[in-house]
């Protein structure tokens, strides 16, 4: 696989400062030498650096939109500019704003090719609210709301772009749900497989039935990695640890788990906050998962090759 590297040191989405240095721990970690290790060849764009949207009013339930926006609209173009030339983007974030262009820049090409965008969100949080629902007004909680057109409110990237079906949003790990966001999640059928369902069925049959249907609807699957989907005792790095979260054992599980699929398309990674990490930690978890999502084995089971 070619991978492209992008870097978005974004923190104003989420309310505190420090995930702005998330992409260089994740250098630091060695997220590149991991991926070439394992056999891919690895480009780094290095980190985009877009300038306030001056031409967006500022909004009282969006905090820091002008910047958000601007990182949303040069995510979007460089996403989708990769992922045309046949390179998988993984972005390095920076804060989980970011994935409003990220992933609106992948539904922009899987439009062009005619295939429809599944998204896996692996996150404590939903991520649905905008706005009109938010209680922070932080629009790290508004992504997903975002790519599938529920969060309106303004010109961030045009209206008439290409939306993510809020049924083909696979969230996992999900633990902390705001009450209004609750009942827009419920109302647009967002597939939410809280943590109560990871214990009830297990992480390979939630796994095994998500691949299924993005494998017979011959779908891409772009992956949005949020820090906080894992427990707080293995990724601390992060300024919204929720209890209860995803072990080491399970987050291996799935990347393992899409590497054998070969149906991603894209990848985020986001939220790592290094100010709050623990001598780097939760930079380098987040590594091992990314070179386990691109093949790296513990036996060597039948697989596919770089
Ligand atoms: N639901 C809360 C909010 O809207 C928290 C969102 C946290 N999101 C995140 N990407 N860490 O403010
Ligand atoms: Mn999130
Ligand atoms: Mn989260
Ligand atoms: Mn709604």
């Amino acid at each position: 696989t070619t991978i492209t590297l992008i870097g978005a040191p974004i923190e104003e989405g989420s309310g505190r400062r420090g995930a702005a240095m998330g992409p260089t721990a994740l250098r630091i970690a060695g997220i590149d030498t991991v991926l070439r290790d394992l056999g891919h060849t690895v480009y780094d764009e290095g980190d985009v650096k877009p300038l306030p949207a001056r031409d967006l009013a500022n909004h009282a339930g969006a905090n820091n939109l002008q910047i958000v926006a601007a990182f949303a609209r040069a995510l979007h173009d460089s996403v989708h500019d990769t992922v045309r030339k046949g390179h998988f983007p993984i972005i390095l974030g920076g804060d989980h704003a970011l994935s409003m262009g990220s992933v609106s820049g992948m539904a922009r090409y899987a439009a062009e090719v005619g295939r429809p965008l599944f998204v896996l969100w692996l996150d404590a949080h939903a991520d649905f609210n905008s706005p009109a629902t938010s209680p922070s007004g932080n629009m790290h909680g508004m992504p997903v709301a975002f790519f599938c057109g529920q969060a309106e409110f303004t010109p961030i990237l045009p209206a008439d772009r290409p939306m993510v079906d809020p049924t083909k949003v696979f969230q996992v790990g999900i633990r902390s749900v705001d009450d209004r966001e609750r009942e827009e999640i419920a109302e647009h059928g967002v597939r939410v497989y809280d943590m109560r369902a990871v214990d009830e069925l297990g992480m390979a049959h939630i796994m095994r039935h998500i691949l299924d249907e993005v494998r017979s609807a011959n779908g891409l699957l772009h992956v949005s990695l949020d820090v906080d989907f894992m427990d707080p005792e293995l990724a601390p790095g992060v300024g919204t640890t929720v209890p209860g979260g995803a072990t080491f054992r399970e987050a291996h599980l799935i990347m393992e788990m899409l590497w054998e699929s070969d149906l991603v398309s894209s990848l985020d990674v986001v939220e790592l906050n290094p100010f709050l990490d623990d001598r780097g930690k939760s930079a380098r978890v987040l590594v091992e998962l990314t070179a386990s999502l691109f093949g790296r084995r513990v036996l060597d089971r039948p697989t596919r090759s770089a």
